[in-house]
């Protein structure tokens, strides 16, 4: 059997992940990279089947040789068409800090219908910096502001122990023509 090596950092950042729409299939690394996140909340195998069969067309999964080392699952909710609600990004602990989040949320926004007016939103803690930054870098290539207000407090989760999750809004913006630059143009709200 042919052993392929695993991608160094400096392949990474030239581009070897591969990103792509999530399959079925990639629900039980989805489900196994979110356990080994040790930040983010844990759900049934199910549900993220169900997200990898209903909502891939505003989620993305990042492989290496065949290995899924990075998701982000979103959505559009249903009764508000010009939001994109990003639920769940992670990136493998051996594989962050080479842009693999960046490249996933690209992705995904260059895959948005074109000419809609869209407002990105995402919960966040307090304590998960790394997070917060991914946000404010996506802003800032955007050349949007980053915004946040009140998400879901600690009350709502109870009696789970639970941080609050504050909500943050990058937009509202529209996906121009250059899909790969993600370019937008700034309309109003
Ligand atoms: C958050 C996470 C997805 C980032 O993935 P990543 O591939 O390492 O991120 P990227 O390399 O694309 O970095 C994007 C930006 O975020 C910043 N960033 C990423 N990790 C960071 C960290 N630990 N501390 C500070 N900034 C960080 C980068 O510097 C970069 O900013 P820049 O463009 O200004 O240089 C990853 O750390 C992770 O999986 N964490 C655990 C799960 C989690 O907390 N998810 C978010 C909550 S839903």
């Amino acid at each position: 059997m042919e052993l392929v090596p695993p991608a160094t950092n400096a392949q990474l950042r030239h581009g070897a992940a591969v990103v792509r729409r999530p399959l079925l299939t990639d629900a039980a690394a989805i489900h196994g990279l979110v356990e080994d996140s040790e930040t983010l909340d844990m759900n049934s195998r199910y549900l993220y089947l169900l997200l990898c069969r209903d909502f891939a067309l505003t989620s993305r999964v990042a492989e290496i040789n065949g290995e899924v080392i990075g998701f982000v699952t979103a959505y559009i909710p249903p009764d508000q068409p010009n939001v994109l609600f990003i639920w769940q990004i992670a990136v493998a602990p051996s594989h962050r800090g080479c842009g693999v989040a960046m490249r996933m949320l690209t992705d995904l926004l260059a895959g948005l219908p074109e000419s809609q007016s869209f407002t990105i939103e995402a919960t966040i803690t307090p304590s998960n910096i790394a997070s917060q930054n991914v946000f404010k870098s996506l802003a800032r290539r955007l050349g949007c502001e980053i915004r946040s207000g009140d998400g879901f407090n600690e009350a709502l989760f109870a009696p789970e122990a639970h941080e609050a999750e504050r909500m943050f809004y990058i937009g509202p913006l529209v996906i121009g023509p250059d899909k790969l630059g993600v370019q937008k143009k700034e309309v109003k709200p």
